[in-house]
């Protein structure tokens, strides 16, 4: 396999951006080309994109599927389904699409078909509240084993039930559990402790708070079996915290790939067994058109090239998520997890520190709130961000009006960016709120959008389980796509281990006993940090 830089294709993409490019200018792409819209569309399992307001030509494009030939994505990615131990450095296969295969299609089909039945059976069981009497979900994880449930439980409210919540606790800082502890009922409240490797910091931290609340609240060591359940791959961790119902995963599971794993059994519980079923069901689409649609057809793969494009020969430095619906509102965050803790790597799968960036910075906010923040910066500010605008054309509320106003302005952000307003344009325009004082021309500099700004919509025909599974699956491929190219390791996540051991070593300097206060060793901002900290 050629890494990317070393590539014909890549050479000749540095010459086009040169040629064509730097200069690209949208407007002019659409006059020149009435059908670049059906050009630039893709219609993948129930994902339709529109990638024509984007700073590239049918000559990028090709030249971009040529670098995928070239550095081998198709050969990666049937490794990766053909359970290949991709993940080299921990020597793991990477399978996640296996936990949406139906029975048979897929590897390991027996076991993930076992738990999937059991942790179905269990979250049918846990929603009867009548029978149950649990009112209250607790997830305890964080990372991927919180991400992945909390951002799809919200989405999928529409097929929650009424009458049960679900609570999401991740974060050590007490600031997190304690109000959620505040509102519920031993009695009536479920625990799910959810950690792929049940020893991460925050997650034991938390689990033991709940349970010494628990048993406060007068549950004896026998109701914790009832009221604790873990999702985890260290099954005798769990027995020994004194949780006997477990549902289990793999090591070849990634963290930030285990919401379709036991790591979904919050979901499972809201939405129920036949809508999990759905969600499994839309990212198995998901992954045969990734797996068959050829190149030039396939979403996840242009998705991913496209990444690579703007990376690393428009040199832009983030991509901003809209999705203009409400459910989406934590997708950011869990993109943020998924794209940069897999492809934020500075070597290449040999260890060769690699002379071209890779992951982009990821953030976003659902519209139309991040209009009336950051969209100004968007808009206006210095930097070129490429936006990513989620549409959903059926909502599943009644107020229609609302929805189209929410539509419309989804659509006209992008059109804005791509737009913009010239100064003589905004000469010409009365702006009531603007200071008389001022002479009219440099107002119209301020008033004034440079326009050319790249976006992608994404259009999903309602927020069904099925949808969001694909849409999912759609994220996850696009990411293996990039870091095929880029030939890092998109499934270790290296980079987090510092950190932890640093705060074993801290811990004892913070808490009361005889190292409390202690700084030596430290240097002088850490020890004056723990010396205001500690005194
Ligand atoms: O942040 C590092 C990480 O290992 C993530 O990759 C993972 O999702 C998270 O911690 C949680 O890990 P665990 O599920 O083992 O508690």
């Amino acid at each position: 396999m050629t890494r990317c830089d070393a590539t014909v294709a890549w050479a000749a993409l540095q010459g086009h951006y040169e040629a064509h490019g730097r200069g690209f200018d949208l407007r002019e792409a659409f006059v020149r080309d009435p059908q670049r819209f059906a050009a630039f569309s893709l219609q993948a399992p129930e994902v339709f994109a529109d990638l024509s307001k984007n700073r590239w030509d049918l000559a990028t494009r090709k030249l971009l599927l040529e670098l995928a030939r070239e550095t081998g994505l198709e050969a990666h990615r049937d490794a990766m389904f053909a359970g290949a131990p991709i993940n080299v450095t921990e020597g793991r296969a990477v399978l996640h699409t296996a936990l949406r295969a139906p029975r048979g299609a897929a590897l390991h089909g027996d076991e993930v078909h076992e738990v999937l039945e059991r942790m179905l059976a269990f979250a049918e069981r846990m929603r009867d509240i009548e029978s149950s009497g649990i009112t209250d979900i607790v997830n305890i994880g964080i990372g991927g084993s919180d991400l992945g449930p909390q951002m799809v439980v919200p989405a999928l409210d529409a097929y929650c039930q009424p009458g049960q919540r679900c609570h999401f606790v991740s974060n050590v800082d007490g600031h997190d559990i304690a109000p959620v502890l505040r509102r519920l009922e031993a009695r009536r409240t479920l625990f799910i402790v959810a950690s792929k490797t049940f020893t991460t910091q925050e997650t034991m931290a938390n689990a033991a708070v709940a349970r010494a609340w628990f048993l406060a609240r007068g549950g004896s060591e026998h109701d914790i079996a009832r009221h604790f359940v873990g999702a985890t791959t260290n099954l005798q961790a769990a027995a020994e915290f004194g949780i006997h119902t477990t549902f289990g995963f793999w090591d070849w599971v990634g963290g930030r790939y285990s919401l379709w794993s036991a790591i979904g059994l919050p979901i499972a519980i809201a939405i129920g067994a036949d809508h999990f079923r759905a969600l499994l069901d839309g990212a198995f689409a998901m992954d045969r058109h990734f797996a068959e649609a050829p190149l030039e057809h396939n979403l996840p793969a242009q998705l991913g090239l496209l990444d690579v494009w703007y990376r690393n020969f428009h040199r832009f430095t983030s991509r901003s998520v809209a999705p203009y619906h409400q459910g989406l509102k934590r997708l950011p965050a869990y993109l943020q997890q998924l794209e940069m803790e897999s492809n934020g790597k500075r070597v290449d799968v040999d260890g060769q520190p690699l002379p071209y960036d890779t992951s982009p910075v990821v953030w976003g906010e659902p519209g139309t709130n991040g209009q009336h923040a950051y969209f100004q910066m968007l808009h206006q500010g210095s930097e070129v961000v490429p936006v990513e605008f989620i549409a959903v054309k059926r909502p599943t509320h009644e107020h229609a009006d609302l929805h189209a106003k929410a539509l419309a302005n989804c659509l006209a952000q992008g059109q804005a960016l791509m737009l913009g307003k010239t100064s003589d344009a905004a000469l010409g325009e009365r702006a009531p709120t603007a200071s008389a004082a001022l002479d009219r021309a440099v107002l119209a500099q301020h008033r004034s959008f440079p326009g050319n700004r790249p976006s992608t919509t994404l259009l999903l025909e309602q927020l069904t389980p099925r949808a969001l599974g694909a849409l999912i699956a759609l994220y996850e491929h696009r990411v293996f796509t990039s870091g095929a190219v880029w030939g890092i390791n998109s499934f270790d996540q290296w980079g987090v281990e510092l950190g932890k051991a640093l705060c074993n070593n801290l811990l004892p300097r913070l808490v009361d006993g005889p190292g409390k206060g202690d700084a030596s060793g430290l240097d002088s901002s850490t020890a004056g940090l723990l010396q205001r900290l500690t005194r």
